[in-house]
């Protein structure tokens, strides 16, 4: 798998129809030519992901936004205008440009501008827009660094024709805000990088915090799951605790506790679900952080991380 920090090779990837797995500042996406339907179509393969669920079209800036969108209301503009580039992703009604596959058949569609030097020149190269979700395994924790794509996709893509755009770590790590703007009051449907309290105070309180049926795929119940079975502790006594009884079952045991850090802690989360994996750990205690700035956005990935869902689990006591 060729893993390369050259946006020129990048570029000519795209062009050709192939796929590249984009640095951004939350987690790497994982891009297509969001005009090229035969691309896009290897997106849902690759990630082993349903259709039906719809791909965020990334583009160089919010002048673009009209190529994209039918139209703009006020909100928008002024989130745009205030968070981008940055971890703000806005569903809007789509324009003819926007092609069923990308939206799953909706009548709106997700875009954001991504803030991230190598795929804001790529996106300037390449005059168009990308569609990319998070270049992972369906159901499976998001990639934060070249080398997590790798580990996840090497097997599914074509080196012949895609490859890896290396930007670094993710200073981010948690994916990007998502707010449907389609409706009014705008709603918020995924928590993300940037704090649902400043998305609110922009709007002047005219947020609508959705609780909803699923929308949006990082809605499902289950989702960012690592093998281990993940544990929630609400301080750090209640997690020994739940170590404790861990261990007395046999099971090998890991604690995570950034609450004295949201930042560091949204940057490291899926390095840290990633890790327990690749060190063999059975179960996996995360201390839940305070529902307040990124707080939100982590304890939703955390708590879809712990859900039950339907792959096999090692068992705690195997
Ligand atoms: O930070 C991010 O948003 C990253 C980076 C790569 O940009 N992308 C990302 O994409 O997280 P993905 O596909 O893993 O998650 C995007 C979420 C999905 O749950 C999808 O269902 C929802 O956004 N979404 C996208 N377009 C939508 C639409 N038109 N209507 C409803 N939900 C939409
Ligand atoms: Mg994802």
């Amino acid at each position: 798998m060729l893993i390369t920090e050259r946006v020129d090779r990048a570029a000519r990837s795209i062009r050709l129809g192939g796929l590249v797995a984009i640095p951004t500042e939350t987690v790497y996406g994982l891009a297509a030519d969001a005009e090229n339907l035969d691309a896009v179509a290897r997106i849902f393969e690759v990630k082993g992901r349903p259709t039906s669920h719809p791909l965020i079209v990334h583009i160089a800036g919010s002048d673009a936004l009209g190529a994209w969108a039918a139209s703009v209301p006020d909100d928008a503009a002024l989130l745009a205008g205030t968070c981008w580039p940055g971890p703000l992703t806005l569903l809007l009604p789509r324009s003819k440009r926007v092609s069923d596959a990308i939206t799953g058949g909706r009548d709106i569609v997700g875009v954001r501008v991504p803030a991230h030097p190598l795929t804001l020149e790529l996106l300037d190269e390449l005059g168009g827009g990308l569609a990319a979700p998070s270049a992972n395994r369906f159901g499976r924790v998001s990639p934060t660094t070249a080398h997590h794509v790798a580990a996840d996709l090497a097997d599914h893509l074509d080196p012949k024709r895609d490859l890896i755009l290396d930007g670094g770590s993710c200073p981010v790590g948690v994916e990007s805000t998502i707010i449907d703007c389609s409706v009014d009051p705008p709603q918020i449907l995924r928590p993300g990088g940037i704090p649902t309290d400043d998305i609110e105070q922009l709007l002047d309180g005219r947020l609508d915090q959705g609780s909803g049926p699923a929308r949006a795929s990082g809605m499902l119940r289950s989702h960012y799951s690592p093998d281990c079975l993940v544990v929630l502790a609400d301080d750090d006594r209640h997690a020994e605790e739940l170590a404790d009884e861990a261990r007395n079952d046999g099971a090998v045991v890991s604690v995570i506790d950034r609450t004295d850090d949201l930042v560091t802690a949204a940057r490291e989360l899926y390095t840290d679900l990633r890790r327990a994996d690749d060190d063999g750990v059975d179960v996996l205690v995360a201390v839940m952080p305070p529902a307040e700035g990124l707080g939100h956005a982590i304890r939703d990935r955390l708590m879809k991380a712990a859900a039950e869902h339907c792959r096999d689990r090692p068992s705690r006591d195997g």
